[in-house]
């Protein structure tokens, strides 16, 4: 073993190699200053309904973006918006008292999306709604193509209602908590425990399958929720699936690294992806042990899959951004190696997210006196460190203050990429260009991108937020020895009336196959357009996507089941619907609308949400067929 005295002269020169310059540190101190007023203000000017940017957006509604085009971002993601107001009910907790009414209207606005039925489904009778990824900017459904359901939404805003329903407790205000914010919670609740087993697609909405992101943060809103339920006396439905869901969290760890997603069907993809950063960040409790199977940042597995995800973007052939920085530098890091998305570039929040990671690892060391390197965390540290070693250091241990250092200055390194890709005037785009330019790339002034600003220097400020591990009792996080697979709890649902959502009751449905034959090139898109609110009443813009995913050259299939919401007085006989199948062409050229009338006789509808397919049409399009814009 090394003398204190060798450790601490190695300590020196170590955290001096390490650290940037007092010249570069200052810059650096004063780029987050500014740059944190700039994103503060960039995720209020992207909030309805008096947002600078984004005109027109519902009060409460979180716009992903202003930008309309490449890539139309303009819509309210449920995942953007409850990670955005994390960051917003944080700032509140801090002191930044001006944001409460950002909260409320938070509250309200998504008291009545949660009852928008949407092409994922509806809230009554099954919760299945809740699932649905995005809504317009006024809050109405959006019937496009997309990767539905994310089970993400609803854990994440439970979790944002709780911190902010935990705060208003404090002040005394537990039956405003009780009737009008938990009901909101409590529907999200329900869909976790319902459907935390089933698949749903990831976080960047492209692979179904179950995500490990969405696990993680699926477990914290039942253990939070549960504890919530407590206090107010109610009880929590899907609550008691929190022991199962630890347990499969569990099985993401694959020996050396956590496997984002365990994907359905084929794919591409090795595993390796920033969800598994951004899940720890998104749970950080201070207070919670390094060894908490709830997987925080400072646990050695999360510091070991740390090394293997950064280590991955090093690769200067994949991103050339990164050729010649060293191994104890932070870097420019994107969501996965795969990712072909705008060329798969570099993200700002995810290089922010991962000095997160970072300065959260210190704070759980700080809080709890100590440090821990294991066979598992070890490759981490040696990195900033060579010669680190196994061993518990406690705080008053010069090698602890060394790591700490290290493992600080590493952290800002992340924040000084952000930093030099930031332009003049703070905007801070979704990604940058990982090769020259190295420019900002993909949606401008992405809200996301922003939040992750403002949450990154509350916890390199020492700024934390409340503590959510139990340390004792039942809710405290135990890994069931056999894990029970198929786990899941019968949702209750209702409209949380008293937070401002219509009184809305089960729609009665029936489910019709459309199926259509129309040979179409690469790049156009075929609609079903119609009578009632799911077909979109004959407008365009809303018009029902059919799939393309049984086409082939020999049969030209388009398809979908469709549940159409019908209207009062058809649950007992049968009713005539109709519709026209449209062609949306490329390049934004006026669509081809069939000219025909068709009707489909459906049976009476049903109230119990089973979706079961009740008629079936069997068409051929009737009219000129597309022909590529080549734009
Ligand atoms: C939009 C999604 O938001 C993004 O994550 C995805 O990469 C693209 N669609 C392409 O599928
Ligand atoms: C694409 C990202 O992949 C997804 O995570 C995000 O929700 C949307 N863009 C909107 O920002």
């Amino acid at each position: 073993m090394p003398s204190i005295a060798t450790l601490a002269l190695a300590s020196l020169l170590a955290v001096q190699g390490a650290s940037t310059s007092i010249h570069q540190g200052l810059a650096l101190e004063k780029y987050i200053k500014t740059e944190r007023a700039i994103a503060l203000q960039g995720v209020l000017d992207n909030i309805g309904p008096n947002g600078a940017k984004v005109p027109g957006a519902g009060r409460g509604l979180v716009i992903a973006s202003p930008s309309k085009v490449n890539p139309d971002y303009f819509y309210s993601w449920t995942r953007d918006a409850a990670l955005t107001f994390k960051t917003i009910i944080d700032d509140f907790l801090f002191g930044n008292r001006a944001l409460q009414p950002y909260i409320e209207d938070y509250i309200h606005s998504q008291a009545i999306l949660q009852t928008v039925s949407n092409p994922s489904g509806t809230l009554l009778p099954n919760g299945a709604g809740l699932g649905e990824p995005k809504f317009t900017v006024n809050g109405s459904r959006f019937n496009g193509n997309w990767g539905r359901p994310q089970r993400d939404g609803p854990p994440l805003r439970a979790v944002a209602l709780i911190q902010y329903s935990n705060y208003l407790i404090s002040q005394g205000k537990r039956d405003r908590v009780k009737t009008e914010i938990w009901p909101v919670i409590a529907n999200d609740l329900s869909y976790v425990g319902q459907y935390w087993n089933s698949t749903g697609f990831d976080l960047w909405e492209e692979v179904s399958g179950s995500s490990f992101f969405t696990t993680q943060n699926q477990y914290r809103s039942l253990v939070e929720g549960a504890a919530l339920a407590k206090t107010i006396g109610v009880s929590c439905t899907g609550c008691s699936q929190a022991p199962q869901v630890l347990c499969f969290l569990q099985s993401y760890w694959n020996g050396k690294s956590i496997t984002a997603n365990f994907i359905t069907g084929s794919h591409n993809r090795g595993g390796v992806d920033a969800n598994t950063i951004l899940g720890p960040i998104a749970l950080f409790d201070a207070h919670a042990p390094c060894d908490s199977p709830t997987l925080q940042p400072c646990h050695p597995r999360s510091l070991a899959n740390f090394k293997v995800f950064v280590d991955t973007f090093r690769n200067s052939t994949l991103y050339p951004i990164n050729a010649g920085i060293s191994q104890a530098k932070g870097i420019a890091l994107g969501r996965y190696p795969e990712d072909t998305y705008y060329n798969g570039n570099p993200w700002y929040l995810i290089t922010l997210g991962a000095a997160e990671f970072l300065y959260d690892a210190i704070a759980s060391w700080d809080k709890s006196g100590s440090l821990t390197i294991d066979a598992t965390s070890l490759p981490f540290f040696k990195d900033l460190y060579p010669l680190a070693r196994e061993g518990t250091f406690t705080w008053y241990h010069p090698s602890y203050y060394l790591l700490q250092r290290l493992v600080r200055s590493y952290a800002d390194s992340f924040v000084a990429i952000a930093q030099k890709h930031t332009p003049p005037n703070g905007m801070l785009a979704e990604q940058f260009l990982k090769s020259a330019p190295f420019t900002p790339t993909s949606a401008a002034n992405l809200t996301w991108s922003f939040a992750s600003f403002v949450s990154m220097t509350h916890r390199r400020d020492g700024h934390f937020p409340p503590s959510w591990v139990p340390r004792t009792g039942p809710l405290k996080p135990v890994v069931p020895s056999v894990c029970t697979p198929g786990g899941s709890v019968q949702g209750t649902y209702a409209p949380a009336t008293a937070a401002g959502a219509p009184n809305v009751t089960a729609p009665c449905l029936s489910t019709v196959r459309f199926v259509l034959n129309a040979t179409t090139y690469y790049g156009e898109n075929v609609y079903v357009t119609g009578d009632g609110p799911t077909l979109g009443g004959w407008d365009l813009a809303t018009a029902y996507p059919l799939l393309s995913s049984n086409y082939t050259a020999e049969r030209p299939l388009w398809w979908a089941d469709v549940p159409l919401d019908m209207p009062a007085g058809s649950a007992t006989g049968k009713s005539v619907v109709t519709y026209k199948y449209a062609r949306q062409q490329d390049c934004g050229r006026d669509w081809i609308v069939e000219e025909v009338e068709r009707t489909v006789e459906v049976p009476a509808c049903r109230t119990d949400g089973s979706g079961e397919v009740m008629a079936e049409t069997d068409d051929a399009f009737v009219g000129e067929g597309g022909k590529p814009g080549g734009c």
